[in-house]
């Protein structure tokens, strides 16, 4: 039986989110340059989107570059960059024939006007699809965001605009106001670190950590995620028993 088989419809996460990790070791396992595993990553995000698209999820959020990207050597954020051009170009009519709406969260206004253009070329040709939500964190970081959530709550209440502060208020100035959290962290490339992403909406995240470094990372890969988190007991600081009784009596 396939993972894919395996999976229960009716338990599905709603969001999953990923770190792309592993492409510079990849690409050295094989004696080659680390643009060489980026341009093989870009296997792995097809692969990933079209997995998470085929199990009906509805948000898959993609760590593609983080604010720290910038300390790469300036030929590798080059080459990223223009992977992401190229990629963007190249999948479009995919992303089209599977109805899959692409948005960003990060700073982008600080990426090229080359990335930006195609960037809101993808995002206006895909805004009326119906299917998965494909989110792209680009130049973003959890304490970037926190950041700006914290200096647009300040603007606001010097206008008198904000009252009170609370959990939903909050997460209304963050860059995921429409986003559920995620309910899956998947991770590649054997590191256990959250780097900086989502940390607000990570709090009750079941993390998945495995060994496969991206490039390598196929839809069985994804689906053995799903499967995985599918076995977990999620108690959100309640205990076994407490939910044992909340469910059998939605079961009544
Ligand atoms: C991490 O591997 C990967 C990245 C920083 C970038 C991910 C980008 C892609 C897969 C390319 C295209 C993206 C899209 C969305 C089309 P690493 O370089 O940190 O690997 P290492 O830990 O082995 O050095």
């Amino acid at each position: 039986m396939t993972y894919k088989e395996k999976i229960d419809k009716s338990k599905l996460p709603l969001h999953v989110a990923v770190i792309m990790d592993g492409n510079g070791r990849w690409a050295k396992q094989k004696g080659n340059q680390r643009i060489f595993g980026h341009r093989n990553g870009v296997t792995a995000v097809r692969e990933t989107v079209e997995a998470a698209a085929e199990s009906g999820l509805s948000f898959l959020t993609l760590y593609a570059f983080s604010t720290e990207n910038w300390q790469r050597p300036k030929l590798e954020v080059d080459a990223l960059m223009s992977l992401l051009v190229s990629s963007l170009h190249g999948e479009t009519p995919t992303l089209m024939k599977n109805s899959i709406r692409l948005t960003t969260i990060g700073n982008t206004n600080a990426l090229s006007a080359d990335v930006n253009k195609e960037l809101q070329t993808t995002i206006d040709k895909t805004a009326n699809n119906t299917g998965l939500n494909l989110v792209l964190a680009l130049n973003y970081s959890g304490r970037w965001e926190m950041i700006r959530a914290a200096q647009d709550i300040q603007a606001d209440a010097a206008e008198g605009k904000l009252k009170q502060i609370s959990e939903n208020v909050f997460a209304e100035y963050l860059a995921t106001r429409n986003m559920p959290d995620p309910e899956l962290l998947i991770r590649t490339g054997g590191e256990y670190r959250i780097s900086n992403f989502l940390l607000w909406q990570l709090a009750y995240t079941e993390l998945y950590f495995t060994s496969t470094l991206w490039p390598d990372f196929r839809k069985e890969d994804f689906f053995k995620a799903i499967v995985d988190f599918q076995q977990r007991e999620r108690r959100f600081g309640k205990t076994s028993e407490q939910l044992e009784q909340y469910e059998s009596s939605q079961n009544q």
